[in-house]
């Protein structure tokens, strides 16, 4: 049978005054999983939102969706922390800020063996940075814009990124899941799945999109 793709919205593009009708439409889209994008003003220039907003979501939506945290931040081993210990059991984190930090990867691993891991890599990292490493994630997440921001085009070097993941996990009988985040749209979206992205982040076209199921068929090609 052919692996289904998924699709997970970021909540960066959703309407902050109507975030309980974006909750609503997402489920009755059928997603599964948000994306969940915490920006300190220091990894990133902007900030976003951070464990308060997540506990109250997570309180309210976890028996419907799973929330995959993304963490843009200086210190993302220490949130991570925090996450767990109000629900949180997906993240993902640079490499570019972690690289000479991954002992406590492996202690993090050791004292929670249930929850998932991902390392995300910015538009300026080569891949062939990460091959190294890739068997420690449960996921790895291309950048297809530069982190900190919605609404920005996709970078078409990504895509060769993912091809390079793809065939590196086929090669090695590994079984991380590859992720495109970043100005995925109904054109951009196909392509990566073509190449063998397993779930997209998808932000200011899903949450514009009027007709969310509609938004969805068109990334995943069901309504050709
Ligand atoms: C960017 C964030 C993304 C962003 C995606 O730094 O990590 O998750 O919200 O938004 P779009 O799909 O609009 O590029
Ligand atoms: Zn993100």
């Amino acid at each position: 049978m052919e692996k289904e793709a998924l699709i997970y919205p970021s909540i960066l593009s959703a309407n902050f005054l109507h975030l309980s009708k974006d909750f609503s439409s997402m489920i009755k889209a059928g997603i599964k999983t948000i994306h969940y994008d915490v920006m300190d003003g220091l990894f990133v220039k902007d900030i976003s939102f951070g464990e308060k907003l997540f506990k109250v979501l997570y309180e309210r939506y976890h028996h419907k969706l799973h929330f995959d945290i993304h963490l843009m931040t200086e210190e993302p081993f220490r949130h991570i922390r925090q996450f767990l210990k109000l629900g949180g059991s997906d993240f993902t984190f640079h490499y570019e800020n972690t690289i000479n930090k991954l002992s406590e990867l492996k202690e993090l691993r050791y004292e929670f063996p249930y929850i998932k891991l991902g390392i995300a890599i910015s538009p300026d990292t080569d891949v062939s940075r990460i091959l190294g490493i890739a068997s420690n994630f449960d996921q790895i997440l291309i950048m297809s814009v530069v982190p900190g921001a919605s609404g920005q085009s996709f970078i078409p070097a990504s895509v060769e990124k993912i091809r390079r993941l793809a065939h590196f996990r086929n090669d090695n009988h590994l079984s991380y899941l590859i992720g495109v985040d970043g100005g995925i749209d109904d054109t951009t979206g196909p392509m990566c799945l073509r190449e063998g992205a397993d779930y997209l982040v998808t932000g200011s076209y899903f949450f514009s999109s009027l007709d969310k199921t509609a938004a969805l068929n068109k990334i995943l090609r069901k309504d050709l």
